[in-house]
């Protein structure tokens, strides 16, 4: 999700996760996997509690990763000697001069990771969000993750702070069945294919926004239950060629994901979910409670 959409009230409170999922194909099986779950810190809103405090409250809830929306110094000191791990991001705005100008890449590096690289557990580093689909910008991805990746390996330390980007569900054409997921096509070859060949030869995470709220408000098809992880059997979805039945959309998500990857050829790429949520507050409707109900733990 934008970060700006985030001030509208839309999943701010717990749009969370960040987690590895199984190889494809996960079927039904939803599994937390072994890198746990994670929150978002975004810093659009009021009355936010500075970084310090903030990383306290984090640290105190047992929560062991968490992904920022920027690259702020400040807010990466306030996490060191708390033992999270963070997954950073560069905002878009710097991806087209991080794009042509590598000595960019060297003063982010040089501002933002190398201070606390002894001190603090740094991931990854996601390179834009959701820019892919924005034509402006999804140009310059690859060639800024590129500059970002070298400028790591430069430093030595390219194979513990691994390069991505996110991207939203969007980014799908089809993902109903799953077994036939594919990317848009203005953007299957002459972005992903590129920016998914970085992350197979660099072992990096393939990282998606993913929200099944999302998705069940802008289709008439899904019911409430299979979006909410709570169908009965009578809402599971077989997925025609393959056989699989699935119990949620959120499965059904992913594997349209790994799908449209593996069609481009890659067929081995972690799948990250970066963000995941649904609105606790600023919607009348009832399911926003449920939905609520379910991911506040
Ligand atoms: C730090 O986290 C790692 C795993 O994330 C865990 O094994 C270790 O015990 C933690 N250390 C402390 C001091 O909490
Ligand atoms: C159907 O699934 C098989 C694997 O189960 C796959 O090889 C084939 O390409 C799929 N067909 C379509 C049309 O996606
Ligand atoms: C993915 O990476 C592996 C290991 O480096 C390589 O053998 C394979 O050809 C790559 N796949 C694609 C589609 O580039
Ligand atoms: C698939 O990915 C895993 C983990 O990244 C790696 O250990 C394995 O070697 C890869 N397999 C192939 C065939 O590239």
């Amino acid at each position: 999700m934008r970060e700006s959409d985030q001030a509208l009230g839309i999943c701010v409170l717990l749009h969370l996760i960040l987690f590895r999922c199984v190889f494809f194909p996960i079927g039904s099986s939803f599994s937390f996997g072994d890198r746990g779950i994670g929150i978002n810190y975004g810093r659009l809103g009021t009355n936010l509690p500075p970084p310090d405090i903030a990383a306290k409250l984090i640290a105190s809830s047992h929560i062991k990763h968490v992904k920022t929306f920027d690259m702020d110094p400040f807010l990466i000191q306030a996490f060191t000697k708390t033992n999270i791990t963070l997954s950073l991001c560069i905002p878009d705005e710097e991806l087209p001069a991080l794009a042509t100008d590598a000595t960019r890449a060297d003063l982010i590096v040089q501002r933002s990771i190398l201070p606390f690289i002894h001190t603090t557990k740094i991931s990854s580093i996601s390179v834009g969000n959701e820019v892919s689909m924005i034509p402006d910008l999804a140009p310059h991805l690859l060639p800024a993750i590129k500059n970002v990746y070298n400028s790591l390996k430069k430093f030595k330390i390219h194979k513990r702070i691994k390069v991505s980007t996110t991207h939203s569900v969007a980014v799908l054409a089809i993902r109903s069945p799953p077994s036939h997921g594919i990317f848009q096509d203005s953007i299957a070859g002459p972005i992903m294919k590129p920016v998914l060949r970085f992350l197979n030869k660099t072992q990096s995470p393939f990282m998606v926004n993913l929200y099944p709220y999302l998705t069940y408000k802008e289709t008439t098809e899904v019911p409430l239950d299979f979006a909410l992880f709570t169908a009965k059997p009578n809402h599971y979805y077989t997925d025609p060629n393959t056989s699989l039945v699935y119990t949620n959309l959120f499965d059904i998500l992913v594997d349209a994901l790994n799908a449209a990857a593996a069609s481009l050829g890659f067929n081995n790429l972690t799948l990250v979910v970066t963000e995941m949520g649904c609105p606790t507050n600023g919607h009348a409707n009832d399911y926003v409670l449920i939905f609520g109900a379910w991911f506040i733990i």
